[in-house]
């Protein structure tokens, strides 16, 4: 069975687009490859957040993805600072990173360009944290976004590098998962691109908005006047609203607006309407569930503790063994 490794950055609640892009993949992964999750929590110091809202952010990030079904009893669940193993396997492979390829990296040149007052090495290190966190579990395969293709070609350097370097044939050179389906796309709401929440308030729907908040959004959706003749193709923002529905309506209630669209009697009110209740039947069990699981807190520190001890199994491992190969050995 293949190893798998992925980070999830705590930033915030999980919306639609996630549900239906990252979060369904990982639950279909979890079923087919021995895989460790983590809330990077380290990665996340780059930006220096409030102690509180960094603890309460790895709390909730935590129970939301336990909500929508990630299963601690089969994957490996952990907090990153859990397993302080990644960072001595970080210093390690700093020894091995260069500051030229470190400094052209797309994601470094973008936050620099962003954020040209807090460009510390953590930032520029970056890339090597992330290799830490996959190389510590010696993993064959990571599910990454376009984003994140170039990290993982830097991590499979350091792997080639050390190796090399210690003429051993010990860390893997991990590749991207690729999950055989195409991406579902999500629209956000606001008649553009796709649903995030870094797109505007109201572009998104997030698990834990209720009803009447599913509602308000969904109402405030971008339409216009509406078809003036018979079966016209459908403008962009039309189209998104009709995508929405073909996730969480039933083909009939999807078939009805299709019907209503070409014979031009369509009414968006109605159909928000329709789109927000049914949203709220697909969100509610979840919303409640991270209600119930975030108020927990034996149940989080059951989970974390269990995940940390199963990480730290494996992370000792790497670590004893790269310790070894490196020349740090006991006396
Ligand atoms: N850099 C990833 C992101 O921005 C998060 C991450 C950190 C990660 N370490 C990882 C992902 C290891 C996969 C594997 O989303």
């Amino acid at each position: 069975m293949e190893t798998v490794v992925s980070g999830i950055r705590p930033t915030g609640n999980l919306h639609l687009g996630n549900y239906f892009g990252a979060v369904n993949n990982f639950l279909k992964m979890q079923q087919d490859a021995n895989c460790y999750f983590f809330v990077a929590d380290y990665h996340s110091l780059t930006t220096h957040p409030h102690p509180d809202n960094l603890n309460a952010s790895v709390k909730q990030v935590l129970a939301e993805y336990l909500a929508c079904g990630l299963d601690p009893e089969i994957s490996t669940l952990y907090i990153q600072s859990d397993l302080p193993e990644t960072t001595e396997l970080y210093l390690f492979l700093n020894m091995l990173s260069y500051v030229g390829e470190l400094e052209r990296s797309a994601s470094f040149k973008e936050k620099i360009r962003k954020n040209p007052d807090n460009v510390n090495a953590g930032l520029l290190t970056y890339p090597v944290l992330m290799a830490a966190d996959i190389l510590i579990h010696r993993a064959t395969k990571v599910p990454v976004g376009k984003d994140q293709e170039q990290h993982l070609e830097m991590t499979r350097n350091f792997a080639v590098r050390f190796n090399h370097l210690y003429g051993v044939e010990f860390f893997p050179e991990p590749v991207a998962y690729n999950f055989g389906v195409q991406l579902v796309k999500v629209p956000g709401l606001d008649g553009s691109g796709k649903m995030g929440k870094s797109e505007g308030e109201g572009n998104a729907i997030f698990l834990i908005d209720e009803d009447d908040v599913i509602k308000k959004k969904v109402m405030r959706a971008v339409t216009d006047v509406g078809p003036t003749g018979p079966n016209q193709q459908k403008p962009d923002a039309i189209e998104n609203i009709f995508s929405l529905m073909r996730l969480v309506s039933s083909n009939d209630t999807i078939q009805h607006f299709e019907d209503s669209f070409n014979n031009c009697t369509i009414r968006y009110g109605d159909m928000k309407k329709q789109l927000a209740e049914d949203m709220n039947v697909f969100i509610s069990p979840i919303r409640e569930k991270i209600k119930l699981i975030s108020a927990d807190e034996k149940y989080l520190a059951k989970v974390v503790k269990a995940g940390a001890d199963k990480a730290h199994e494996n992370g000792r491992k790497t670590i004893n063994e790269a310790r070894k190969i490196i020349g740090i050995r006991s006396f």
